[in-house]
């Protein structure tokens, strides 16, 4: 017993759970995920495990990305990128629904499999369904040699490393580095992107490690925010864009960890029901960085200030509208907008971390939840 203590403190690094641990990881985990692969420098992009079926994907008609929790937010997010940059239309579906509806799967589809584990029944089902079908089957995965990873005709490692907490923190930024990867580089190959444009992306994914750097930083503002707000009973989650799958994601962390009700919006959906829930007690957290829908996110903060509603807002550094109407800021260094997600969670996936902290949960090991659901 006392051994296997010890080893288990020699992992954790210093850290006292593995959730930190590995939410402090990030620069150096996406650093990996980018090695040997982005060459920002020389502008290219080398996916040595997507060779073969390259031109399938540059070529094809549309994408199928199927996914189960937080791997199905960063899908979401491929989703905006690969509509975006390559022109592809891209359906993100959960795994458990997609294999029960008889769906409409045509010989040669692409299918992007996306799994931390590697070991998800429902998606491990689902693509074994699509390729039975004559669809083409990539895998996002993090764990080697896992059974999702055997199924698929290739695919990309995330280089990760592997990740102990149940709440997916490093997997997550690893998911959405590949992904972007993936999307930029056949955008590149396919004419949808602008040479200069592609280089300026390139450039920017590599700056990315060093801007989590600066937002963990900031850890000890966002542990102040989360004594405020630890004993909150309900929190909301807003973000438009790319950062609405982030807005998702904040929710779910804090629902598993510290089992506060959470539900995450696209900032416009506000208005058609979960601004009923809004008084002077709910927190509402905006992801509000500058970006393309930064005006109508103002538009939202001030509709929930104007129902007395808490807000906290993420926010681009330097932004002086936001800080005057929000209560409680996080900043953020700028970044692309498209790659603002692998910025923007990271302050949720700390705010949630303190919060359960505090409330006593065992962060790790969250109740009910399991690291890899091998059941259906
Ligand atoms: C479980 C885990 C989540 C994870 C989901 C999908 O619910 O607790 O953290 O996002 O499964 O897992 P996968 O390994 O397929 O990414």
């Amino acid at each position: 017993q006392k051994v296997e203590m010890k080893l288990e403190e020699l992992e954790k690094g210093g850290y006292e759970h593995f959730m930190l641990k590995e939410i402090f990881e990030q620069p150096n985990s996406i650093a990996d995920s980018m090695r040997g692969r982005l060459d920002a420098a020389n502008g290219t992009l080398t996916l040595g495990g997507i060779y073969e079926y390259s031109q399938a994907l540059i070529n094809a008609r549309r994408i199928i990305v199927l996914a189960c929790g937080t791997s199905w937010h960063s899908g979401l997010v491929a989703e905006y990128l690969f509509e975006e940059y390559c022109r592809i239309p891209v359906e993100v579906e959960y795994a458990s629904e997609f294999r029960y509806r008889n769906p409409v799967i045509h010989e040669g589809d692409i299918v992007i499999a996306i799994s931390q584990s590697g070991e998800t029944a429902d998606t491990l089902a689902a693509i074994e369904l699509a390729k039975s079908k004559g669809a083409i089957i990539l895998g996002i995965v993090n764990v080697v040699g896992s059974s999702i990873s055997r199924v698929t005709h290739e695919g990309a490692y995330l280089h990760t490393g592997p990740e102990i907490g149940v709440a997916s923190t490093k997997a997550f930024t690893g998911q959405l580095s590949v992904l972007t990867m993936i999307a930029l580089s056949v955008a590149h190959k396919k004419g949808t992107i602008t040479q200069t444009r592609y280089k300026e992306l390139l450039v920017e994914l590599a700056r990315i490690p060093a801007k989590i750097k600066e937002v963990l930083d900031n850890n000890a503002v966002v542990e102040e925010i989360a004594e405020r707000f630890k004993d909150a009973k309900n929190f909301i989650y807003l973000g438009r864009g790319y950062n609405f799958p982030v807005a998702l994601e904040g929710a779910l962390k804090l629902k598993e960890i510290s089992y506060i009700h959470a539900e995450g919006y696209p900032a416009a959906e506000m208005k058609h029901g979960p601004i009923a829930l809004i008084d002077e007690e709910m927190p509402v957290v905006f992801i509000a960085t500058r970006d393309s829908s930064y005006d109508k996110v103002v538009s939202n903060i001030q509709e929930v200030k104007a129902r007395k509603g808490v807000v906290i807002a993420v926010v681009t550094k330097g932004d002086a509208l936001i800080p005057a109407l929000a209560d409680y800021i996080i900043e953020v260094p700028p970044c692309e907008e498209a790659l603002m997600p692998l910025i923007s969670v990271i302050p949720l996936q700390l705010l949630s971390y303190h919060i359960a902290v505090m409330r006593g949960c065992n962060v790790d090991q969250p109740r009910n939840l399991a690291k890899s659901v091998t059941v259906e």
